[in-house]
């Protein structure tokens, strides 16, 4: 049974509110919040008074992907917000551990991320520190861009390394997943998937919910 993350970077921040009942009482697992300082990625996002706006909004658990060349500046923040994990990327911290170590003091599950160009063998050492390794397959600071294959060897990479040592990490995929591409991902080894324009696009939220979870 995989999980449905829907990115609200993919809703429409007219109607935000809406669409973040709309996605919690279609079912999803979690909501994924993207985080973007206009340095390590070439756009700028929201920031902890929106997450904390989405956090009054719904129970969900909140995903929260910092795609920031200084993380850690920035934890507290939205832990206060009500961050209930916070991702940050291999490539700004290469030794996270002591980032992991200090996120689970706070309360909040570690994760760690890498982009599309990124070696799978960067972060394989570390992810027994982490719940989660959120796996990119577009370059971020977009939504909508075109799903990236090769990100499914870095999911079969990391699967094989979390069965072998028996870590309980969890594989999430982000960027460009649909309801088309999300079987093949899923039997990549992904767990979670997260979901922007396709899931805030669709005409049946819950169906597609229920297929991914289905799967
Ligand atoms: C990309 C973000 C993604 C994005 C996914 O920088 O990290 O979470 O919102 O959007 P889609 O699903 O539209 O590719
Ligand atoms: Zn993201």
């Amino acid at each position: 049974m995989a999980k449905i993350a829907p990115s609200v970077l993919g809703a429409d921040f007219s109607r935000l509110a809406e669409e973040i009942r709309s996605a919690d009482n279609s079912g999803v697992d979690l909501i994924h919040l993207d985080i973007m300082d206009g340095h390590f990625v070439p756009n700028i996002s929201f920031g902890p008074a929106v997450v904390k706006t989405i956090d009054r909004l719904t129970d969900k658990f909140l995903d929260v992907h910092l795609m920031l060349s200084q993380p850690e500046k920035y934890f507290e923040p939205f832990i206060k917000a009500g961050a209930d994990s916070i991702t940050f990327h291999i490539e700004v911290h290469p030794d996270p551990v002591k980032y992991a170590r200090q996120l689970r003091e706070m309360g909040v599950g570690p994760g760690i991320s890498l982009n599309p160009d990124a070696d799978v063998a960067s972060v394989l050492p570390y992810l027994e520190h982490f719940d989660l390794l959120l796996v990119m397959s577009v370059f971020p600071g977009f939504g909508g861009q075109a799903f990236i294959e090769s990100a499914l060897e870095t999911v079969a990479a990391a699967r094989g390394h979390i069965d072998k040592h028996g870590l309980n990490t969890q594989i999430a995929i982000d960027g460009g997943i649909d309801g088309d591409n999300a079987a093949r991902v899923v039997a990549g080894g992904a767990d979670i998937l997260v979901m922007g324009s396709a899931f805030f696009g669709s005409a049946d939220k819950k169906a597609l919910t229920e297929k991914v979870q289905g799967l």
